[in-house]
């Protein structure tokens, strides 16, 4: 069975938007790991707009929680990510104005600079793993720069399949992408702009090991409950 990780930035986000102290994406990520997320991701922004340094600091010294790491590949981040030592780092591209994730990064650009980060992360023994669009270059570019996962941006697939468009030419692009980066020997997950119907079809692709999903399960939990919310997702993973 695929593994849950489940990203509490927009915990984050409501509490920002009254500049108080709840809802605390720590205590998110508390409930989540007892009603069975396997991991917890966190992405300290550069600009801070959702999570903080001090909800880093919070959730990485809680043992009870594997702490998912998403940060920029720059050398303060970094620092950042020795210090609290989370389980695992995933690196991100990051523009400002950007709302969100809106793709992969660009390993070919970055490839000296990530592979120094990689090097310092691998050697503090953190799982390490790159945000890639799916694109048999940009795997065989993250084997060669030392990560040890992959997570394949889902952000294209998942608005076909909300569209009601044709998401197979997608869907074989990223089953292509998984079986290419186990042969290398990378650990293969998925995530962004997932839902319960993308879930149900990425699914499929036995190469993924884990799906990291944000958005939908905090809004989707307004209504039914992170309990609920949760058990729907690992029911759908379970098949
Ligand atoms: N994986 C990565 C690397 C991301 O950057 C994000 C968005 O922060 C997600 C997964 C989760 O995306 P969503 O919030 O759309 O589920």
């Amino acid at each position: 069975m695929k593994k849950l990780g489940i990203n509490v930035d927009h915990v984050a986000t409501i509490r920002n938007s009254r500049g108080g102290i709840h809802p605390d994406p720590h205590i998110a990520a508390i409930v989540a790991t007892k009603y069975g997320a396997d991991s917890i991701t966190i992405h300290l922004r550069e600009d801070r707009r959702h999570i903080k340094d001090l909800d880093v600091k919070k959730i990485c010294k809680n043992n009870k929680i594997i702490v998912n790491l998403e940060m920029a590949a720059n050398f303060q981040m970094l620092k950042i990510a020795l210090k609290n030592k989370p389980n695992y780092v995933c690196i991100v591209p990051e523009k400002r104005k950007e709302v969100t994730t809106e793709g992969g990064l660009n390993i070919l650009k970055n490839k000296l600079k990530l592979k120094k980060i990689l090097k310092y992360l691998n050697k503090a023994n953190i799982r390490t793993s790159l945000f890639v669009n799916p694109s048999l270059k940009d795997i065989k570019l993250s084997k060669e720069i030392n990560s040890e996962c992959i997570e394949i941006h889902t952000g294209r697939i998942s608005e076909l399949i909300k569209a009601n468009l044709d998401y197979s030419r997608e869907l074989k692009k990223i089953k292509k992408c998984a079986k290419y980066a186990i042969n290398l020997g990378l650990e293969v997950h998925a995530g962004h702009g997932m839902d319960y119907k993308t879930t149900k079809i990425l699914n499929s692709i036995k190469e993924i090991k884990e799906f990291n999903i944000g958005h939908f399960i905090i809004g989707e939990s307004f209504f039914y409950g992170i309990k609920n919310v949760i058990k729907k997702f690992k029911g759908i993973l379970k098949k």
